[in-house]
């Protein structure tokens, strides 16, 4: 049992004894869409799908929800999030209850917090990578020491499991799979995914899977056992940004059957936002409700755009290579240029206004960029996009 002083639930004196803190280190891809996200005509590199207007949101309110939203008092939420909608998040796993389900500002706050609790000096942890940078950032900066688990192009960016498996550690404590993935759009077979959580299950270590693209398999046949249900220390990251086009309201959530990890997270919660927003909660709780209309939005908008974008990569094969996503709203492809990619996409950025994400901002070598295919107006950036692949090259 882990001894740090923040398990006693004793108030720190001056005596106490603390860790040195660490200084985090910036979030590359954050601090990119800090100067851009709001600065230029087409995102053609967001992770998330189209968000809802507000109106058709709360149109699909059943009796219960639209009262619940009609005579809502912005006091104090419930700190571990309101019971309907931990409720109505069980529903989306087998084996879940609602009190196995954790209420956080976004998936961040979540990542941020069970990261925290898990993880600090002479833990390790493996996370795949190229990926989201809070992923293995916070538990670096909690001073534990991280593996990352590199996915491959020349692999179809696959899940190695063996490999992986291979750099478990006796001080192992958390294993980071997100599935489907950001950047790449892996998402590992059945076959993998079983062999991979049974490994965990054995050796008592936790799975992070970070679910936050689930429900956006492009072949809804692949959609994976959610890492809550596939053993007993999984734990399901869920949030309403991506498939449920909500990020707005920055409701994400944790589900685990490990009871005594998320009472820690909860205390942890304590430091960050303490409860939700109480609007973002109800509406939340609307979107669930009416996720088959959601979620069928979603996925109409991410077929469509995925369909163009197979015409355009196809077209573009000489100067652009492409590994087809297996699920989410974005993918990894190359610029085959020699150009580097961080300055063609200064250019394009300037003469079009659509922006791509250069893959130096995960920290990746080489010319890949992320491409986001889930807003509407991906043609209009396709568009942009295509008229200045016809302008001669950088000299
Ligand atoms: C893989 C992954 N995890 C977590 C998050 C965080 O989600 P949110 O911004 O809704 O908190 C993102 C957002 O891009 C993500 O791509």
């Amino acid at each position: 049992m882990d001894e740090r002083p923040h398990d006693h639930g004793l108030i720190g004196g001056p005596e106490m004894d603390h860790h040195p803190a660490m200084r985090i280190t910036d979030f590359a891809l954050e601090r990119f869409f800090a100067r851009w996200e709001f600065a230029v005509r087409h995102l053609l590199c967001a992770s998330d799908v189209e968000g809802w207007r507000m109106a058709d949101l709360v149109a699909l309110a059943d009796d219960e929800t639209a009262a619940l939203w009609a005579d809502l008092r912005l006091g104090y939420s419930e700190a571990p999030g309101h019971p309907l909608l931990r409720a109505e998040i069980a529903n989306l796993y087998d084996s879940i209850e609602p009190d196995d389900i954790l209420v956080f500002a976004g998936a961040e706050e979540a990542i941020f917090c069970l990261s925290n609790v898990l993880l600090g000096p002479g833990d390790h942890a493996v996370v795949t990578w190229p990926g989201y940078q809070s992923l293995y950032e916070v538990g670096r900066a909690a001073g534990a020491e991280v593996t990352l688990h590199e996915l491959r192009e020349v692999d179809g960016w696959a899940l190695d499991t063996d490999r992986l498996v291979g750099s478990l550690r006796p001080a192992t404590r958390l294993v980071v799979v997100n599935a489907p993935h950001n950047p790449t759009g892996m998402l590992p077979t059945a076959v993998e995914w079983a062999a991979l959580t049974a490994e965990l299950a054995e050796r008592r270590i936790h799975l992070l899977a970070d679910e936050v693209y689930r429900f956006l398999e492009l072949d809804p046949a692949d959609r994976l056992t959610a890492g809550a249900d596939a053993l007993p220390r999984g734990i399901s990251l869920g949030v309403m940004s991506k498939s449920f086009a909500l990020a707005g309201l920055r409701i994400g959530w944790l589900a685990t059957r490990d009871r005594e990890l998320l009472a820690r997270c909860a205390a942890f919660k304590d430091y960050t936002t303490i409860c939700s927003s109480a609007p973002s909660e109800i509406l939340a709780l609307i979107g669930l409700r009416a996720r088959d209309v959601v979620l069928e939005r979603s996925r109409r908008i991410v077929a469509a755009n995925l369909d163009r974008l197979d015409g355009f990569f196809a077209t573009h094969a000489q100067r652009l290579a492409w590994v087809r996503p297996r699920g989410g709203s974005i993918g990894f492809p190359r610029l085959l240029d020699d150009e580097p990619i961080d300055s063609f996409a200064a250019r394009l950025v300037e003469a079009e206004g659509v922006l791509l994400l250069p893959g130096s901002q995960f920290g990746v070598a080489g010319n890949h960029f992320r491409i986001g295919f889930g807003r509407e107006d991906l043609p209009q950036a396709l568009a942009g996009f295509e008229r200045f692949l016809g302008t001669p090259a950088r000299p």
